[in-house]
């Protein structure tokens, strides 16, 4: 697989809101000089900004092949993610459909998971392996990045409103130590796959997190940001769910949804009993990053006003390092 010097790189996801993978894929291509067309479902204010930043936008759903075709004119390279909810499995059929119907070789880099496994306790994480399955059985030129760590930004996203409630963050990780990765970090994995891909190896890879702490250690951290005291409590996997589909209700943007509280109840339901399935390692990541990962006392800063307020902030936190 070799980058793509000249044609423009398709980012979807790039109104992402949770991880914000790609609205960070667009920042840093056109950083690097990249053309960078956008596949977006609606306009609005997230596209005028990318828009305004010098990427080319297209509309196009996932979940019409054919406004696909559009969207992959004289595209060499091009991201894939998309989001932890229903729908992944035809999703991807129809982006390999298209691929295949352009006639073009499409070096793909696609934003995946450690769940991502045939066998795993998670709905979600089985359809995302087979999601990939679909891409590799149509022929594509993918590198599937398997990230093996949660993302920062979950913390606000799923515990901002109990913290500012009650002082406490509740789920089922127990006290497992759980690998962490910040949501740039993981779309800047993406940008060093596709600038360089000899970093990684193919068809599939699994990046890891940039450090392991439990969740009486983050309680600890967001209690020291916000000047309050916020304990960590263990809840069983059932009632975690049934907290995050009531959460999902006041989340207008639709991040938390029921699937994601099902995918992320039964992933740390399965890491309070075995442990994470990878450590994480601070070295490799730097490695594939080219650069320093950041940490969660890094991130946490600039989620303070959600853990105050309770507000479930999904604004990407794309660029804010660079
Ligand atoms: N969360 C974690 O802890 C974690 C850890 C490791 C790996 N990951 C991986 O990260 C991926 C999610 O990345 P992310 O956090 O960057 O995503 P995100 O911020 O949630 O953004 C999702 C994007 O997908 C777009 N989208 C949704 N449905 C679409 C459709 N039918 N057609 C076209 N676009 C569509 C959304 O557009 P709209 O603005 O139109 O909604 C949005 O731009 C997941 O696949 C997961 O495997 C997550």
């Amino acid at each position: 697989m070799n980058p793509s010097p000249s044609g423009p790189v398709l980012v979807t996801g790039a109104t992402g809101r949770h991880g914000g993978t790609g609205p960070h894929l667009v920042h840093r291509l056109l950083e690097e000089g990249r053309r960078v067309r956008v596949l977006a479902r609606r306009p609005g204010p997230r596209t005028r900004a990318l828009e305004a930043r010098g990427a080319e936008v297209v509309a196009g759903d996932l979940h019409d092949r054919r406004s696909l075709l559009e969207a992959l004119a004289g595209v060499e390279s091009a991201y894939f993610t998309y989001p932890i909810d229903a729908g992944v499995i035809a999703a991807a059929a129809n982006y390999a459909a298209a691929v295949r119907e352009s006639g073009q070789s499409v070096r793909t880099v696609v934003m995946s998971m450690g769940p991502a496994q045939p066998d795993h306790p998670s709905d979600r994480g089985r359809d995302q392996w087979l999601a990939e399955q679909v891409l590799m059985w149509g022929g594509l030129d993918v590198l599937v990045l398997r990230v093996t760590a949660a993302f920062h930004e979950n913390i606000p996203l799923l515990h901002a409103a109990s913290v500012a409630e009650r002082g406490v963050i509740r789920n089922c990780f127990g006290d497992s130590r759980v690998p962490w990765i910040n949501g740039s970090d993981a779309g800047e994995l993406a940008v060093a796959a596709l600038l360089h891909p000899e970093r990684f190896d193919g068809p599939v890879c699994y990046p890891p997190g940039a450090e392991q702490l439990d969740h009486t250690a983050v309680a600890a951290l967001v209690g020291a940001l916000i000047g309050k005291p916020v304990r960590y409590e263990p809840v069983d996997r059932d009632t975690w769910r049934r907290e995050l589909v009531q959460l999902s209700e006041r989340d207008g943007a639709g991040v938390v949804n029921p699937d994601m509280a099902g995918h992320i109840s039964a992933v740390a339901a399965a890491m309070a009993a075995d442990g994470p399935t990878r450590p994480a390692d601070p070295d490799a990541l730097r490695a594939l990053l080219g650069r320093e990962p950041l940490t969660l006392a890094d991130y946490l800063p600039t989620a303070r006003h959600a853990f105050l307020t309770g507000d479930i902030e999904t604004e990407p936190t794309a660029g804010a390092r660079t």
